[in-house]
């Protein structure tokens, strides 16, 4: 079975499907049946991480689809993200072992460096119970993911929650480039200048929490973080009256949104009803009059979820990458 799924193109000739399912805080019990929903629907990408504790589970559903000949290997786009506790040289041949090992597979589409920052404890503890390891040096961590590449364990790699300072330098380092960034972003954290820069440098972008992570925003109470940070862009009135127009639902209209800047988008969902949803987007379109709108109700960093003051225990690591503007 083929179904033809937009896609970007990286620098080396890869091509990774522009809506992919994310599966943060999908647990083991559910992600399998969401993988399956996901799969029936048309999707080809799914988003995982190595502290997602899930790895297995999504294995456990792809190898089913694989085993039984319903799809090839080569239709399906799989990324998985070395832990911050794994950012270091000798770690990471150790951690992408493991989650190939996981997920059942020879090898990844894409793995990418989760964070910027080294941390130093257990891989399973909660952050709280980890230390930063202050000398994370980045050059020889990419050199360690080139060789992943060499080894064939991953086709493409490149980063997470990286700053446009320490992407350049990286870049300027490799001898294969990162092929993609992982960052937030949603249309009330637009990044355009990130965007941009990586565009520039031929590293294309894929949005996390496209809909504003509401599940998240449950968790972390606003009273930990900014109260602008924590509303709503499905919700949001601008979104409500732009989908309302064309019939579709806000999640479709702020992914049309991200689409159309030609950044990849992964939305989190474990509902059938949902994953669906989130992947029809391909029959519509946004005129100039909607992403006007929408791009105005960018805030910048001032409406950042992740990395701000969840963690700001992270901010005194000399690799912080969010004390920059971009
Ligand atoms: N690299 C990183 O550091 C990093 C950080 C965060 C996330 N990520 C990746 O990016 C993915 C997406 O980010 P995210 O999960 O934080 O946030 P998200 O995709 O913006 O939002 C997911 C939340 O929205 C709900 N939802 C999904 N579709 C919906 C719809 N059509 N209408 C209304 N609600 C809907 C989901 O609930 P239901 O499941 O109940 O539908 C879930 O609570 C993650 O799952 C993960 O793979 C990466």
């Amino acid at each position: 079975m083929s179904v033809a799924v937009p896609s970007e193109e990286f620098h080396n000739g890869h091509k990774m499907p522009v809506i992919g399912l994310g599966t943060f805080m999908a647990s083991s019990e559910v992600v399998g049946a969401a993988v399956d929903s996901a799969l029936e629907a048309g999707y080809r990408h799914i988003d995982t991480a190595y502290v997602y504790r899930n790895e297995a589970a999504i294995g456990q559903a792809l190898n089913k689809w694989l085993d039984s000949g319903r799809l090839k290997r080569e239709e399906l786009f799989v990324v998985t993200k070395l832990p911050g506790t794994g950012n270091r040289a000798e770690s990471v041949e150790g951690y992408l072992k493991k989650s190939l090992e996981a997920l059942q597979l020879s090898y990844v589409d894409l793995y990418l460096i989760h964070s910027a920052v080294g941390k130093i404890g257990k891989d399973d503890a909660p952050p709280s119970e980890q230390t930063l390891d202050m000398n994370t040096d980045h050059i020889s961590l990419w050199k360690a993911m080139e060789a992943q590449v060499d080894a064939g364990r991953a086709r493409s790699i490149g980063l997470s929650n990286f700053n446009a300072r320490q992407i350049k330098r990286i870049v300027r380092a490799a001898r294969i480039p990162p092929a993609n960034l992982q960052v937030e972003l949603h249309v009330y954290f637009q990044q355009r200048e990130l965007v941009a820069f990586c565009k520039a440098l031929d590293v294309t972008v894929c949005a996390y929490a496209p809909l504003g992570s509401p599940g998240f925003q449950e968790r972390h109470t606003i009273r930990d973080r900014d109260r602008e940070a924590a509303l709503s862009p499905l919700t949001d009135p601008v979104v409500v009256e732009v989908a309302r127009r064309h019939g579709r639902t806000p999640a479709q209209v702020l992914l049309r949104h991200v689409l159309q800047r030609g950044v990849v988008a992964i939305p989190k969902s474990t509902n059938p009803g949902r994953i669906r949803e989130n992947f029809q987007v391909f029959d519509f379109e946004l005129d100039d009059e909607d992403v006007e709108k929408l791009d105005a109700l960018d805030r910048g960093s001032k409406a950042r979820m992740f990395g701000g003051k969840m963690l700001k225990g992270n901010a005194i690591h000399p690799e912080f990458p969010f004390h920059d503007p971009y």
